[in-house]
This record gives C-alpha cells, structure tokens and sequence, in this order.
C-alpha cells in the first residue's frame, strides 16, 4: 500500500507535534551536557597543574602517616614545652613526600635536634640509603647521640648565608638536587636569601618551606611567591596539619 500524504489524521498530526518537540529538547539537552563538557574539561586543563601538585601532597601525608616516626622527636623548643618527644605533623608529610616522589638529594637548612632531617632520612628507601645525599646545616649543634643512627646524614654547622657555609652545602652535591627544606629564621630577607642563593645553585625540584603563616613577613614572601610560581606554589598548611604555622610546597623545576 503507497503512502497517501492526503490521509493525514488530527492524531498523527498531534504525534508528529509531540515528536519534533522532543526532537527540539533532546537537541537543547545534548547541546547543553557539550557545552557543560567543554566547560569542565577547560577549566580541568587550567586547573590541571594545581591539581596534581595538591594531590602530591595529599598523598604525601597519606604515605608520610604509615611510616614509623616514633625515634624522630622534635626536640627542645623555644615555646612553653621545654621538649617535645614526639614527632611533630609535618614530619610525616616530609617523609611522606620523600617516599613518595623517591626524594634522595636533600639539603635541610634549620636542623635544631634533627627530627625533620631524620624524619626524611626515614622516607628514603633503604635501597636508596646507600646513594642518597642528605646535608643540613645549623649555626648550633645538638643531639649528637640521636645522629649517631644516621651517620649518612651530613651535618655542617655554621651560618646558611655566609659564603663559606654555603660552598660546603653547595660543594655536596655534583648534580641537582630533589628538595630544599628551609626552616630557619622567619624573616622575609633571611628565607628569601636562603631560597634564592640555594635554589639557583642546586636547582631542586621542590622547596618546601615552614612558617609560611607565621608572622607578615612570611605571609607577604609566601604571596610573592605564589605570584611568581602560579600553580606550581601549593599552600599544604592544611594537609600537612599546620594550619597556624603554615607550611608551603613548591615545584621549582
Ligand atoms: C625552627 S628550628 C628548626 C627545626 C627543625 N627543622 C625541625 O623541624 O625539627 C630553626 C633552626 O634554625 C637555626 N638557624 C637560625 N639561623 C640560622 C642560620 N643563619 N643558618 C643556619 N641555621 C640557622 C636555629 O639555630 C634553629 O635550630
């Protein structure tokens, strides 16, 4: 039987109403779940960097807290507790990150008793120990019996930003290095130095730095910082369970 485009009734007419209206919204949803995509997956490529650095740093604390720290105490303090025996937060994330990134050229600069310094020693693989470059520098000396258990840690003592102690840092190493962990004095000039004169030596991959919420000093070089490395400048005070003090990540390279 031919098809007779005269024998059209109200009812298919009402059908085909109803179809080219849900032709039209299907095309509207289509189009809008596109856009939608489009939306994310720019916003996903922008964010991308950020992401990854913020993730890093989630797993660091998640790896850091699985590794026994229980010998890395904090030492003697300046504050109300005369000593901390424990270790504090963020040496877990420290370790953490050391594991996880397979970290083995570090140069520490602030080692007070030595449980940051330790507490990354710990996140080095034990294959890793034996080619492993760990230095770090103090204008005091302390806890001689602790780092006696580390005798692969290097320690130098004397002034981070005087010429001749930086040559012995610098001179450690013959290539460049994973991390540069700065946690000396909190000042704008003597944090900025440190982290200019050592990274543009030794050419991390990351610098981490301690106190970053501490005081205004700090605060303003943390937002210099975060205008000139963008993304790649990652604030983990939260993560690393530092949120006074604050503590920031760096990609450097
Ligand atoms: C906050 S403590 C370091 C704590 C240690 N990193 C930890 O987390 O266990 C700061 C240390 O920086 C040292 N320091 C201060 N000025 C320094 C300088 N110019 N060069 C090297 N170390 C310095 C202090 O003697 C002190 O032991």
């Amino acid at each position: 039987m031919g098809y007779d485009s005269t024998n059209i009734s109200p009812l298919s007419t009402n059908i085909s109403v109803i179809n080219s209206g849900l032709n039209y919204l299907i095309i509207k949803l289509l189009s809008y779940i596109m856009l939608m995509e489009g939306i994310g997956y720019y916003k996903g490529k922008t964010n991308m960097t950020v992401t990854n650095l913020k993730e890093i740093c989630e797993q660091a604390m998640e790896v850091g807290t699985k590794i026994d720290l229980s010998d890395c105490p904090y030492g003697e303090t300046t504050g109300s507790c005369y000593f901390v025996k424990r270790p504090t937060n963020y040496y877990f994330f420290l370790a953490g990150l050391v594991r996880l990134q397979r970290l083995t050229h570090i140069v520490e600069i602030g080692t007070n008793y030595g449980g940051s310094i330790m507490s990354m020693s710990k996140g080095i693989y034990k294959d890793d120990i034996e080619n492993s470059r760990l230095v770090t520098v103090d204008i005091i000396r302390k806890n001689n019996e602790g780092f006696k258990k580390y005798p692969h840690i290097k320690r130098i003592y004397g002034d981070s930003l005087k010429e001749d102690v930086a040559r012995k840092i610098v001179g450690s190493f013959d290539k460049k290095i994973d991390l540069i962990y700065i946690d000396s004095v909190h000042e704008y000039n003597h944090t900025r130095e440190n982290i200019y004169t050592y990274a543009a030596k030794l050419s991390p991959r990351y610098v981490v730095l301690d106190d970053i919420r501490q005081c205004d000093d700090m605060i303003r070089l943390w937002c210099e910082l975060v205008e000139e490395f963008g993304n790649n400048a990652f604030d983990a005070s939260d993560i690393s369970i530092r949120k006074g003090a604050g503590f920031g990540v760096i990609r450097w390279r």
